[in-house]
């Protein structure tokens, strides 16, 4: 058995080497395959960002567009995957929902699910690019009770998500530019950040050799918790309840946290296991925040309140020796709610931008001739051994 060490929670254990996504928590720095990721956010897209973290380098035009139209040609939902959604109840989370269909998917393409196989791994990943947009807008639908739309592939993949949540079957939905651009760049901030807990699940389940489909199923499992992409909703929540309860006042809050009065509450969207920094995608979701929200015509006070409980917080010694800063999530939820999306579908959201790094990190696991099947060790702390008692005598 020899000698091991423990590391709760993976602090400071490497699972694996990675050539996808590049962090300097310290210095608040984010690249994706060498590309910084204020660069990305200004000048790419989505689903080029998606290639680059898929295959490692910028597509030409020409690869982009082939990209562009297998994707769209694999949006629609077998019919009887459709009939899944009515199967679960009208209040369910969407979460669990599109983890489930994701994992259906592997009993719908049992053609191409061989990990070993180029081509099969192509098309899935393909079809789970093509498909989670689909999946998350029916999620939504089925939680307002409103009629499904089958997807436009005339149009891009953000706008076809936008226009199959929010649009209605018989009527023309117009796509504000301004808002999927703005929704596309949230999608590129999510992309990848290299080891989280979803990824690393991805990751482990698939080191079982088991399909991407059942592996990607367990990460959006993995990203619902509020500690982890769950956050986005919980900071909507917590904005919430400091407004209605606290009466805005950020200073009670602030106190109550740090003094830990209500057991194991804390600032959501607030610290980082790796960035002991600003997290450079808070810093550009931050600036976008009032941009978009005077863009969609929406003024919130809930963007207020974060203002405020940030800079109470920076200012705090608690927050300040402990280097916690706002993360990803703390102003995401303010901008979904001005794009309409109710509290719910916030971390659905992530799982739709992070999807493409999950893909990013199983396909290069998979092809990591050094890659082992995941598989911790522990340090036993249970009864030495003992003799069986029988019932009567216990
Ligand atoms: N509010 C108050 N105190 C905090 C917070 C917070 N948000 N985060 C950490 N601390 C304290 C913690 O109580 C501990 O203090 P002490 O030493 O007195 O016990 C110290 O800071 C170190 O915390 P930790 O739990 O050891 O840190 P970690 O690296 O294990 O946790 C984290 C990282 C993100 C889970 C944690 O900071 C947290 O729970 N944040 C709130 C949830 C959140 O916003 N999650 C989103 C993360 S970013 C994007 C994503 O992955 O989805």
């Amino acid at each position: 058995t020899g000698l091991v060490t423990l590391d709760s929670g993976f602090g400071n254990t490497a699972s694996c080497k990675s050539e996808i996504t590049y962090i300097d928590g310290d210095a608040g720095i984010l690249r994706y395959r060498g590309y910084p990721i204020d660069d990305l956010a200004e000048k790419s897209t989505f689903l080029e960002t998606s290639y680059l973290l898929i295959y490692g380098e910028l597509p030409s035009e020409d690869q982009l567009a082939d990209f562009s139209n297998k994707i769209s040609r694999h949006t629609l939902l077998h019919e009887d995957l459709k009939r899944f959604f009515e199967g679960f109840p009208r209040d369910a989370h969407p979460m669990p929902v599109l983890s489930s269909a994701v994992s259906a998917l592997s009993t719908f393409y049992q053609d191409a699910l061989d990990p070993f196989n180029h081509d099969a791994v192509e098309l899935s990943t393909v079809r789970l690019l093509a498909k989670l947009p689909t999946i998350a807008a029916y999620a939504y639908k089925k939680s307002v009770g409103q009629p499904f739309l089958y997807p436009d592939n005339s149009l891009g993949l953000v706008e076809n998500f936008l226009r199959m949540t929010f649009g209605f079957p018989a009527e023309p939905y117009e796509v504000d530019p301004a808002f999927a651009k703005a929704l596309d760049t949230l999608l590129i901030l999510h992309a990848d950040h290299e080891q989280n807990c979803s990824t690393s699940t991805v990751r482990l389940v698939g080191s079982s050799q088991a399909n991407l489909f059942a592996s990607v199923s367990a990460g959006i499992n993995a990203l619902f918790g509020p500690l982890h992409g769950g956050a986005n909703q919980a900071v909507l929540e917590m904005l919430q309840k400091i407004q209605v309860e606290e009466n805005g006042d950020v200073e009670s809050f602030v106190k109550r946290v740090k003094n830990k009065e209500d057991k194991g509450a804390r600032l959501m969207g607030f610290g980082h296991r790796v960035y002991k920094n600003y997290d450079p995608r808070a810093k550009i979701v931050k600036q976008s925040a009032d941009e978009i929200l005077s863009k969609l015509g929406v003024t919130d006070p809930l963007l207020d309140i974060a203002k405020a409980l940030e800079e109470k917080a920076l200012a705090d010694d608690y927050f300040i020796e402990r280097k916690l800063y706002p993360n990803v999530d703390f102003y995401t939820g303010v901008i979904y709610r001005a794009m309409g999306f109710p509290t719910k579908m916030f971390t659905v959201l992530f799982a739709l931008g992070r999807l493409p790094g999950w893909i990013a990190h199983w396909r290069e696991m998979i092809n990591d001739p050094t890659t082992k099947i995941g598989r911790p060790r522990q340090v036993y702390t249970g009864a030495t051994e003992r003799s069986y008692v029988p019932m009567g005598d216990r």
